[in-house]
């Protein structure tokens, strides 16, 4: 049997009975947009968040347009991200208004580099033509960006900070979560993120009622207090009952979830560590959630290909960093080049990961990766 990258299959597996039958409920119910499951999962995520408001959302796209409209990002604005990202991180800071501004990121975390931030920063602000307004930082492969370090700069300069926590929603830095340090976190619940549904879906995290009463507004077509209000311009993004209610369900083993998904990559370090110049490391001040267990080689293409031939599926987050894509290679970079990031996407290489990854299965991927080292 070929080795799945991600077994959602597997996760089904153990709450299949759960999952179905908090599906039925909706389906009785009948109210499939704003019911009573969506609320009742916009409570166990903010707990889970510690955030007072839990907003839920289409996707994690919107997630992150729905927070900067909200936190009043539009024309003339810079917004610092990494380059090194999925696109939707830097995609939809043009739909503000905004201009995205490329900033590198550190090597070993892949995360952005609050040293190139504060040139980038320095950079927009001696060129007088943007004003330095928001950072995104992205939890890149499950692992905390450095929130202590970017929650300074953005007070020094005055901005707000963005948790781009799509794939690293949990995760924590001495025992607190990304929002402890910033103004609003979102994430994806795409199938295939650490928290996914089965469809489409995101969310917004916050302590601040005001910005979740504009998130509010603007998910449901800029509704103020009375249906047929419109208080500002919005469009539907709203996350549906039945998503909810498999999050629900699912969110109720994500703890536990987390732990496994830990060991898993404690048991890929032990294994390659040998064979491999580095493994990623594991946070000893945090929790990586682990949305991907990344490598790095000099000859990923090979290693690839060689995978391949031993079934063993892999994939390249990311081929190319954001500054050398069509869509955004005219938008401004931080001083210096993006270095790093381009580096990164010619060397790294993904392995399956899942909390469902059993030892033998894992020996044979290790295998595989150390076969081609020898
Ligand atoms: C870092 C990051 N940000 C944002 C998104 C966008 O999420 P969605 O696909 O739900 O719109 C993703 C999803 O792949 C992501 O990985």
């Amino acid at each position: 049997m070929s080795i799945p990258f991600i077994d959602l299959q597997a996760q089904r597996a153990v709450i299949a009975d759960k999952i179905d039958a908090a599906i039925a409920s909706v389906l009785e119910d009948g109210r499939f947009i704003n019911g009573p499951a969506l609320f009742a999962f916009e409570k166990a995520l903010g707990d889970f968040g510690a955030a007072t408001h839990a907003l839920g959302c289409a996707n994690g796209s919107d997630a992150l347009l729905l927070s900067m409209l909200a936190l009043g990002v539009g024309e003339g604005d810079a917004v610092f991200c990494p380059a090194f990202t999925f696109a939707a991180t830097a995609e939809m800071i043009p739909w503000t208004g905004g201009t995205p501004v490329l900033v590198d990121i550190l090597p070993g975390s892949y995360n952005i580099d609050p040293a190139h931030l504060r040139a980038s920063i320095e950079m927009i602000e001696q060129q007088g033509k943007l004003k330095p307004k928001a950072i995104i930082a992205v939890d890149l492969f499950g692992r905390a960006a450095d929130y202590p370090a970017l929650k300074s700069i953005a007070d020094d300069y005055g901005m707000r900070l963005i948790a781009d926590s799509a794939q690293g929603f949990g995760c924590s830095l001495d025992g607190k979560q990304p929002l402890h340090w910033a103004d609003m976190v979102t994430t994806s619940f795409f199938p295939a993120k650490p928290l996914g549904c089965y469809g489409d879906g995101g969310a917004i995290l916050t302590n601040n009622d005001d910005w979740a009463a504009q998130v509010h507004a603007l998910r449901n077509h800029g509704m103020g207090e009375n249906r047929y209000e419109h208080v500002r311009l919005g469009w539907n993004s709203r996350l549906d009952s039945i998503q909810a209610a498999i999050l629900l369900e699912k969110l109720k083993i994500f703890p536990g979830e987390i732990i496994a998904r830990n060991a898993v990559a404690k048991r890929y370090g032990e294994g390659l560590k040998k064979s491999l110049r580095a493994v990623p490391a594991v946070p000893d001040d945090g929790t990586c959630v682990w949305a991907q267990y990344t490598i790095e080689h000099d000859n990923r293409d090979a290693l690839a290909a060689h995978l391949m031939q031993h079934d063993v599926p892999s994939a390249v987050h990311y081929p190319k960093p954001l500054d050398q894509q069509p869509a955004y290679c005219h938008y401004p970079v931080g001083p210096g080049g993006l270095p790093v990031s381009a580096a990164a996407s010619r060397h790294v290489i993904s392995l399956p990961m899942h909390p469902y990854l059993d030892e033998k299965t894992q020996n044979k991927i290790i295998n595989a990766v150390n076969g081609f080292n020898r």
